[in-house]
């Protein structure tokens, strides 16, 4: 009988000879096989779960069945009792021998580097290369005849166990080594940041790592807690950036900053006090501590990126708008003060040039235009738009100024998007009657257990999302002239007489929900939203222009605005160039989700700090046509450019 066996793994093929005998894990480690372990092999963390798939295998030249391993161990009786039964057919390859041929399924729960699938909104899934692993070890006591160091006794007993070598650790780690060895009885659980770092200790077994991703917009900020491991996401929040006091957009911030220079570090001191805030409700969701985050991963345009790390943001309000720095930043985030574990790092993605910055990067990582055969063009609309042209060959990148209104601010009944914001409105072209959906229901507002359905939380406001649709489908009803005047005289009834009407100096107001809270849009909404989406739309047409484009051949909508944008009433607004509809998508949060997939891949960071330099920057502040596209593009949809895809979708009833 032969004293080896042939072992192949799946899915990734890889496959060797093996003496009887030897543990599943060694033999798929010596392959190097993608097997995660967070314990070392003492079947405690059971991150190590394989399957052996049954069969004849023609093509491996093998039968395999579970009876070629060794029978079930006390080590796994002992992991089951603790954890409850695994799932079928599952063993702990670090506690089951080698006995005959073998295909060994590693599913992907088991593997290090492994999938995610985004939300429905989002395009691709997420590759997880993780940046911070956690390694179990046993130490030996010191005694008498045996002084070393902690220090040392903990990296060799990890160069033993894992083969790791550790490079010098920080100050907090070293404070922190001597209580945890003692307290764990010699067992700790390590975190090592790119392999080799050493920044968290604790006593024993730990088996989850935790980071944060965040974008600190100009008018919100939005924080998202992960499983650095898993990549779920265990809790997200939002809130409004605190800064808003000081300034409602970035132009009146810095120009505060000029006037008051002392009070730059207030601007910095708000901002970390909110993310740590935020931090803080999402830990407490998710059943941790703030202090127990490792990691963090920030996107923000230009002058919040400046201002978060206390960096002088008052040469970015005027030309030639140099960055103190564009490339990738970490540092510790106590520097930060955001009261994080005392070896967290922070990671900022880099900047492209003084408007274009950090969210625009997270934007790249998030939709990868410049793996795309189309030309695309993506608009991450916040109270800065960031849009990229551009596809494989080119990528084409500017900040245009939109104003906060696409984010809910500057508008009378403006919220963000949370539950309880409108967020879906229609009108009935003939009675003006509108129907609206809210954040946290799918019920629409005309249909039967609509109040039932939104009684945790009520009617409390309209968020982006929600106005574009209530100002493009008040245009589609007659409500609005082409010149965006609420006059009421193209409306279908005499607005005078309809309910849904109601009288505000010279002109009108359009009644979307009675209350309460009572819900108007008022001229002054659709002026903001107006300017915002000329602003939007004036931006794309300076990239199309550069890059001698007519045309595009997708369109992708990002932005904190709320979950989902209506591509018909986008382009009825006028916001995005003519398009196929079926062409343009929504992306949610691209930058935020940029934010996550530098959380999520440490080896996404090398490609997006690479791919920034070969992004063309745009100034539409340098353009002087920006200005005409701007004059031109304030009537809805454009006062002359042709739309003729939405004119088809409206022709065959789309609304
Ligand atoms: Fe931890 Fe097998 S490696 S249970």
């Amino acid at each position: 009988m032969a004293d080896d066996a042939l072992v192949v793994f799946t899915p990734s093929g890889k496959r060797g000879r093996f003496a009887l005998g030897t543990p599943v894990l060694l033999a798929a480690r010596q392959l190097g096989v993608d097997i995660d372990s967070v314990c070392g092999g003492r079947g405690i963390c059971g991150r190590c779960q394989v399957a052996v798939s049954e069969g004849e295998f023609a093509k491996f030249g093998l039968t395999s069945a579970s009876g070629n391993l060794s029978p079930w161990s006390e080590m796994e009786e002992r992991y089951v009792a603790q954890h409850g039964a695994l799932d079928e057919s599952r063993r702990l390859s670090c506690a089951s021998e080698i006995r005959g041929d073998l295909v060994v399924d590693v599913p992907a729960a088991s593997q290090i580097h492994r999938q995610i699938v985004r939300k429905r909104v989002e395009s691709r899934a997420i590759d997880i290369v993780p940046l911070v692993k956690l390694h179990y070890v046993e130490l030996g006591k010191p005694s008498i005849d045996d002084q070393t160091s902690d220090f040392s006794r903990l990296r060799a007993a990890l160069e033993d166990e894992w083969g790791l070598s550790m490079r010098a650790p920080g100050l907090a780690f070293l404070q922190a080594l001597p209580w945890a060895l003692r307290q764990g009885d010699w067992n700790v659980t390590v975190a090592l940041r790119e392999a080799d770092h050493p920044i968290a200790v604790w006593p024993g077994f730990r088996d989850q790592a935790h980071g944060l991703a965040v974008d600190v917009g100009t008018t919100t900020i939005a924080a998202h807690l992960c499983d650095l491991h898993s990549g779920d996401v265990l809790a997200a929040s939002g809130a409004m950036n605190p800064q808003i006091r000081f300034g409602e957009d970035l132009i009146s911030r810095v120009s505060y900053l000029q006037l008051n220079p002392e009070e730059a570090g207030t601007l910095s001191a708000v901002v970390r006090r909110a993310i740590t805030e935020l931090a803080a409700e999402t830990c407490v969701e998710a059943g941790i501590e703030v202090g127990d985050i490792l990691e963090v991963s920030f996107v923000g345009n230009p002058i919040m990126h400046h201002i978060l790390l206390g960096l002088d943001p008052l040469q970015l309000g005027r030309a030639p708008f140099p960055l103190v720095v564009d490339e990738a930043v970490t540092v510790s985030a106590d520097d930060l003060e955001l009261g994080f574990h005392a070896g967290a790092q922070a990671y900022l993605l880099p900047c492209i040039a003084g408007h274009v910055g950090a969210d625009t990067a997270g934007v790249l990582l998030s939709e990868s235009p410049h793996k795309s055969d189309d030309l695309v063009l993506i608009a991450d609309v916040g109270t800065n738009a960031e849009i990229v042209l551009g596809n494989n060959e080119r990528l084409l990148a500017c900040s245009s100024p939109t104003g906060p209104a696409f984010e809910g601010a500057q508008i009378d009944a403006g919220q963000r998007a949370a539950p309880g914001a409108i967020e879906r409105v229609r009108i009935d072209r003939r009675t003006l009657a509108p129907r609206f959906s809210v954040i946290g229901s799918e019920i629409w507002s005309d249909e039967p257990g609509f109040a039932e359905a939104i009684a945790g939380f009520g009617v409390t406001g309209i968020c982006g999302s929600g106005i574009i649709e209530a100002v493009a489908e008040m245009h589609l009803a007659g409500i609005l002239a082409d010149s965006g005047l609420i006059d009421g005289k193209s409306a279908a009834n005499d607005p005078a007489n309809n309910p849904h009407m109601v009288a505000d100096g010279r002109v009108f107001a359009y009644r979307l929900h009675s209350g309460p809270p009572t819900i108007d849009i008022t001229q002054t909404d659709v002026r903001a939203i107006q300017l915002a989406k000329a602003a939007l739309y004036a931006g794309a047409r300076l990239l199309m222009d550069k890059l001698g484009v007519a045309s595009v051949d997708r369109i992708v909508l990002a932005g904190a605005f709320g979950s989902y944008i209506d591509p018909l009433h986008a382009m009825a607004l006028g916001m995005i160039p003519d398009c196929p509809l079926d062409r343009v998508s929504s992306a949610g949060n691209a930058a935020g989700t940029g934010a996550r997939i530098a959380l999520l891949n440490g080896d996404m960071r090398g490609e997006i700090e690479e791919l920034v330099r070969r992004v063309e920057k745009i100034e539409t502040a340098a353009a002087p046509e920006f200005q005409d596209y701007f004059v031109a593009a304030m009537p809805l949809p454009h006062k002359d450019h042709e739309f003729p895809n939405l004119r088809l979708a409206l022709d065959n009833g789309r609304s």
